[in-house]
């Protein structure tokens, strides 16, 4: 009676471990699964989010971080970014400075830093930019005193790349940020009235990585190995070149 007792608990044990091993994914493909920050887009290959997943799930420097807000941020040198929308298709994100994260109705604009990008991998996909000058020279002539904002707590002017006052504005004021934007319509005719909304708006990036797709459409998830800097695609039995379909050998296109 006993030892069947046992033989039988332990024929249970077996199964269970048995039933365990044969459920049980490559744990780099478990790492790699989509998380989100609870709000905002899901972030996936080849971004990473720092203490959700391995730094093998994403390629180095395309680190998210997650906020109190629980929004996505990208930390840039001067100023943390929160991304509002990627786009795997088309290998593009929207960013905008989380310094606007927190504005109200406030119609300030708060201190923020000029934009530089981390990696060399990032773009921008537009050129407009907004120049945010302060410390200038008083009184204003005519042709800058257009420009100024309504609330001059960190800034004084601010005014187009494109604007042919620019040159202007940088000969009489002693501080200024270039803020990446993307206009629509005629907002860059229209003066600078909406400024604080087209700040808010952010701008888009892309990026330059491997094609995730192969791999994604094979049931894989995309990742990459920092020691050997090669891509992987990391499968439900173990991690594969490309593709966690046999048989077809892909050619690697950067
Ligand atoms: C994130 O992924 C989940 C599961 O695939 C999906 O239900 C959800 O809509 C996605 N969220 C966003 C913001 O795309
Ligand atoms: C994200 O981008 C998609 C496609 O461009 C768009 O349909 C969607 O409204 C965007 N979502 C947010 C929150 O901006
Ligand atoms: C990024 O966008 C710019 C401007 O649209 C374009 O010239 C460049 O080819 C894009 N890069 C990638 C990798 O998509
Ligand atoms: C701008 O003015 C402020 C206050 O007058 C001063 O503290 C700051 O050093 C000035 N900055 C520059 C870059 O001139
Ligand atoms: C921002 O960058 C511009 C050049 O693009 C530079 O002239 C300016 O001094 C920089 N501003 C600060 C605050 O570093
Ligand atoms: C990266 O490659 C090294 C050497 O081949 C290997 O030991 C390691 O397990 C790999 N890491 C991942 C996450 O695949």
């Amino acid at each position: 009676m006993n030892t069947l007792l046992v033989s039988l608990e332990l024929c249970t044990f077996c199964l269970i471990l048995l039933s365990r091993k044969s459920a049980a994914f490559d744990y780099r493909y478990e790492a790699c699964v989509p998380k989100n920050c609870g709000n905002g887009p899901n972030i996936t290959f080849p971004f990473y989010i720092q203490d959700l997943h391995e730094s093998y799930c994403g390629y180095p420097g395309f680190q998210i971080n997650c906020r109190s807000h629980g929004y996505p941020t990208i930390n840039l040198p001067e100023n943390d970014y929160l991304v509002e929308n990627i786009s795997y298709l088309t290998r593009s994100f929207r960013v905008y400075n989380d310094a606007f994260s927190s504005i109200s109705n406030r119609r300030c604009l708060p201190q923020i830093g000029n934009t530089t990008l981390p990696i060399r991998e990032f773009n921008y996909v537009d050129e407009t930019r907004l120049y945010l000058f302060s410390n200038c020279t008083r009184p204003l002539s005519k042709d800058l005193s257009r420009y100024e904002i309504v609330c001059r707590d960190n800034w004084d002017l601010a005014i187009w790349n494109t604007d042919e006052n620019l040159v202007k504005g940088l000969q009489m004021c002693e501080k200024n940020v270039v803020a990446p934007v993307e206009v629509h319509g005629n907002e860059e005719r229209n003066g600078i009235g909406n400024y604080l909304e087209i700040l808010r708006r952010g701008f888009m990036l892309n990026w330059t990585a491997s094609d995730c797709s192969i791999c994604e459409e094979s049931g894989g998830r995309c990742g990459f190995n920092t020691s050997t800097y090669h891509f992987k695609c990391f499968c439900p039995d173990r991690p594969h070149l490309w593709s966690c379909k046999p048989g077809k050998l892909y050619i690697w296109q950067p």
